[in-house]
């Protein structure tokens, strides 16, 4: 799409996003994990990560909690600042996928539509939906940070699954039964995963 300024243009660079992958023999992707707040989006992406690390890939964890106090500082739980928080993670994403990266993404990320947006900015094959799904009566037991207490008692307003709404993946290129599975057997599905999209060796 042009900018809508037209002396601002697009300017191709010598060193590419193969060149810059094929350097690390990796196909870049962007493993985008959503689900619920405590459903193990963070855990699951950062174990998977330090295994991509060990086998030598070159990787970035984009995390929900760690964004919103930088890049998304500004941004609230609104519908609107929710949709602009993806919105620019996905842009971020798509900079790193295109330094060649294998990037992971912890967001909650609760509406199809922006996640659909995200997708569009890829190339086909390159975002890999990742559903961590566990069951919300889970996640409330968990309550990591005390978060869901303080949702039910109206402490905090728009809290996913309470009274904001999450749109679960209808067709999510990896699925983790993440309620009643071991963090290691969730990492293994992922990595059966990308070795069958050849995404790693
Ligand atoms: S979103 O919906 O994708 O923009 O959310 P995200 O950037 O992933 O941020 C989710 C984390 O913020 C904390 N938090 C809330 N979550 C949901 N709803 C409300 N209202 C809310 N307020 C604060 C919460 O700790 C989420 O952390 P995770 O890691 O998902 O448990």
């Amino acid at each position: 799409e042009p900018h809508k300024n037209e002396n601002v243009v697009w300017h191709r660079h010598q060193v590419n996003k193969a060149s810059r992958a094929q350097q690390k023999s990796q196909q870049p992707a962007v493993l985008w994990f959503t689900g619920l707040s405590g459903a193990g989006k963070s855990t699951i992406a950062g174990a998977l990560e330090e295994r991509l690390a060990e086998l030598g890939y070159h990787t970035y964890l984009l995390d929900g909690d760690n964004v919103r106090h930088g890049l998304c500082r500004d941004l609230g739980f609104s519908s609107e600042d929710r949709r602009e928080n993806i919105r620019r993670i996905g842009e971020v994403a798509k900079l790193m996928a295109d330094a060649g990266l294998i990037v992971l993404t912890a967001f909650i990320s609760p509406h199809r539509h922006e996640r659909q947006l995200v997708r569009d900015m890829l190339l086909q094959g390159e975002f890999l939906e990742v559903f961590v799904d566990t069951p919300l009566a889970e996640c409330e037991k968990r309550d990591p940070k005390g978060l869901y207490k303080k949702a039910r008692a109206g402490e905090i307003k728009q809290f996913t699954g309470i009274d904001s709404e999450y749109q679960a993946p209808e067709s999510p290129e990896i699925h983790l039964p993440a309620g009643d599975a071991s963090i290691a057997e969730l990492v293994e599905l992922c990595l059966e995963s990308l070795k069958e999209r050849q995404i790693i060796r």
